[in-house]
């Protein structure tokens, strides 16, 4: 590598000092428990959709212990919307294992942070750098970005020599102060300068040796997989009631989508639904559409729930009375007092708008409006 590798890190500190976040929650007071709920929570997610669910969950949970004790529904409630549900779920149980294991405290050596569920090689430097000042390095979706156009690597990150290589730059460009702010730095300048798309490179200050620059292959890097068509799946989403206007929910199995989440009955379109439903819920198909098709994008797949409206016996009633399977106010989804997926949510307020609108009126009565996407994202 050639010279000016030398003060990589000194130019991105003096970047950050004038550009760089400084006001972030997590950062004051930053205890390890803070900044390992802010990373787990900043996996594939951005700052601004963190920030309001961080708040929410130092207050309801802050500390580890209150973490630890808690139910696993009301951590689920508190992550709602977020996505990846495995991230609570595995945040939960580092929350015991750290109680168990550590005394209730947050361990400081890279060795026992990579060892607690649901932290990986990046994350655990992430948490050591910026809880403990110890120089790590890491290696998350902005830092492959940043570091594959400054050297010119080419190869998927995901390919493991390409991943080696970029482990071994990211070890040698560390600073041995900072840590913390280094961290950030690197987030901060793949955030915002050397973004996907577009990079702002007349602003960069590592864009004086940046190969990508110097040889105009910015958009190239970095290499991109080979595209494969999204698949797309469709599937009802039963909305059965029972007498006193309560609508029939189920906790979906811990893995999967929404896993540990609260939601109607999901039965993908194909499967002979009007069965299933009298024989796992007692439900009778009341075969009328709920309205517009919820659309919802998954990482790998995109998913179309058509709403479809039952009724209850009796017999379903009785059968609900025991999780995994509830009734609730349709007002409960929507106010989060149940951890529902965000896209049912959303359906539940949209339906409630319409009734609202239409004096009262129930689901039956929303009309089908053009079809539209009513959300995207990973939640
Ligand atoms: N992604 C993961 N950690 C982050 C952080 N500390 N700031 C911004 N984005 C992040």
């Amino acid at each position: 590598m050639s010279e000016p590798e030398g003060n990589f890190a000194a130019r991105l500190l003096t970047w950050f000092d004038q550009h760089g976040r400084s006001g972030l929650p997590w950062q004051h007071p930053r205890s390890a428990y803070r900044v390992w709920l802010s990373e787990i929570m900043l996996q594939q997610t951005q700052v601004v959709a963190v920030i309001p669910y961080f708040e929410r969950f130092v207050t309801r949970f802050p500390d580890i212990a209150t973490l630890a004790a808690a139910d696993s529904d009301e951590v689920m409630r508190h992550w709602a919307g977020l996505g990846y549900y495995a991230r609570a779920r595995n945040l939960h149980a580092a929350a015991r294992q750290v109680m168990a294991q550590h005394e209730g405290h947050f361990p400081a050596g890279f060795e026992q942070i990579i060892a607690l569920k649901g932290i990986g090689r990046s994350t655990a430097g992430a948490i050591l750098a910026q809880a403990f000042g110890t120089p790590a390095a890491i290696l998350d979706g902005n830092v492959k970005r940043v570091l594959t156009r400054w050297a010119g690597i080419e190869g998927h990150p995901a390919e493991s020599l390409v991943n080696a290589q970029l482990w071994t730059l990211a070890e040698r460009l560390l600073p041995d102060k900072r840590a913390a702010d280094y961290v950030q730095a690197q987030m901060d300048l793949g955030a915002t300068l050397c973004t996907a798309r577009k990079p702002a490179c007349a602003r960069c200050p590592l864009s004086t040796d940046c190969v990508a620059h110097a040889t105009g292959r910015s958009s190239q890097l970095p290499t991109k997989k080979a595209r494969r068509e999204r698949p797309h799946r469709e599937a009802w989403l039963i909305l059965a009631e029972d007498g006193e206007g309560r609508v029939l929910l189920e906790q979906r199995p811990g893995s999967g989508i929404w896993g540990g989440l609260w939601c109607p009955p999901v039965i993908a379109l194909g499967e002979d639904h009007a069965q299933l439903l009298r024989s796992r819920f007692g439900v009778a198909l009341l075969g009328e559409e709920g309205g517009e098709a919820i659309e919802h994008g998954f990482t790998h797949f995109d998913l179309s729930l058509h709403p479809l409206r039952g009724r209850a016996s009796l017999l379903a009633q009785t059968l609900a009375e025991t999780p995994p399977v509830a009734w609730h106010p349709p007002q409960a989804l929507r106010d989060g007092r149940v951890a529902v997926p965000a896209p049912v949510a959303r359906y539940f307020e949209r339906v409630a708008a319409a009734a609202d609108l239409l004096g009262g009126h129930h689901v039956a009565s929303v009309r089908r409006r053009s079809r539209r996407r009513i959300s995207k994202g990973n939640a």
